[in-house]
């Protein structure tokens, strides 16, 4: 009888182990518990730019289960849409500071630092600003006045700001979507730093992209601006490869020698935007092969970032497929986060914690 009950009690103890490791006291440990000291682990924190279509309240806001998870599993939060232009600046004299405050106060309760997103961007601008008709003089005056209004209300409580994000098309030349180096000139990249550095000089600037996970002539473009920036004394602090990884392109196997690249050059670097989506078989539901592969490229940029000596931040784009962009911009893919619509966690959530814990001893 006793053996049996033994028995019984050691099969479950092994398969519970096997699906969700547990701590001594039958806790479940967080990624931020088990990661290197040195390595911030993010999330991007769902609000405002797709949700808004989406039948739900504002994430962040409304679902307490979900604020329950970001508080736990992170010490690191990038608003996903709240500090872009045309969600913080959506009129020319008009700041809607409101969800970054509240994300900011947020953080700050639970022991998190704050990733800023972002100051110079071709994307998700208001149409005052993208139809308006200004001078080169007022346009300059008016990225000049966004970057002290925004990047010092938070002063001190921002780790690190994306100042330019995805300045460089995929054949490493400037984007001409980009309002501000369109009109102004790539001199203007140079400026956004110095004045973000004026309004708040302990946060860390940075560069950003997706596309720069394989080498090849945009992460030349870039390599080659972050030397000139340097040369020029421009406070540039950092460079991130955003991440959005697909299943159909391959895993990351050449980004340890990327940010490396940048490493070298003194730089920080982080992963800011991890994701990993797949081609979602019919029914929609992934197969345990394709959860495997995912966890596997999950693991490949975790990696990357933990043999980079300056790799400081590593930030996956939501950490729920409940609120996941994919689905949204990338039709018949999806499934792309580390947890389920309910929290629960899929084989990429273990493996990463796994190896922030083999990190960390
Ligand atoms: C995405 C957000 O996740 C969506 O909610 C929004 O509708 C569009 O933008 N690169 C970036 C991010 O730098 O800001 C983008 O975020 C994803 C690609």
């Amino acid at each position: 009888m006793k053996r049996t009950v033994l028995a019984v009690v050691t099969v479950l103890a092994t398969s519970a182990a096997l699906i969700q490791p547990v701590q001594a006291g039958g806790h479940a440990k967080s990624l931020r518990s088990v990661a290197p000291r040195d390595l911030r682990i993010g999330t991007a924190v769902a609000g405002g730019g797709h949700h808004l279509d989406q039948p739900y309240p504002d994430p962040f806001t409304y679902d307490k289960p979900y604020r329950r998870v970001l508080a736990k599993e992170f010490n690191s939060a990038s608003p996903e849409n709240q500090m872009k232009w045309e969600f913080i600046h959506p009129e020319r004299n008009k700041y809607n500071f409101g969800p970054a405050d509240a994300i900011v106060k947020f953080a700050r309760q639970n022991g998190q630092v704050v990733r800023g997103h972002t100051l110079l961007w071709h994307s998700q601008n208001p149409a005052w600003l993208n139809e308006g008709t200004f001078t080169k003089a007022e346009l300059r005056q008016i990225l000049k006045s966004h970057i002290f209004t925004v990047v010092g209300r938070y002063k001190g409580k921002i780790q690190q700001w994306d100042v330019a994000n995805e300045i460089f098309n995929e054949n490493g030349e400037y984007r001409s979507e980009n309002i501000w180096i369109r009109e102004l000139g790539p001199g203007i990249i140079a400026d956004a730093f110095r004045w973000a550095h004026q309004a708040d000089p302990k946060a860390q600037l940075f560069l950003n992209d997706y596309g720069v996970e394989w080498p090849g002539v945009k992460v030349d473009a870039y390599e080659a601006l972050a030397k000139q920036l340097l040369a020029d004394r421009v406070p540039l602090h950092g460079f991130a490869s955003q991440a959005h990884l697909s299943m159909r392109y391959g895993a990351p196997d050449q980004l340890a020698g990327v940010l490396q690249r940048f490493d070298d050059l003194g730089l920080k670097t982080a992963i800011t935007e991890l994701d990993v989506r797949m081609d979602l078989p019919e029914g929609g539901a992934p197969t345990a092969e394709q959860l495997a592969t995912q966890a596997s490229y999950y693991k490949t940029t975790l990696d990357a970032c933990l043999a980079v000596a300056g790799c400081n931040s590593f930030t996956i784009w939501g950490f729920t497929d409940k609120y996941s962009w994919v689905p949204v911009f990338f039709p018949a893919e999806g499934a792309a986060t580390v947890m389920w619509d309910d929290f629960t966690k899929k084989p990429a959530y273990y493996t990463l914690r796994d190896t922030l814990a083999a990190a960390r001893r």
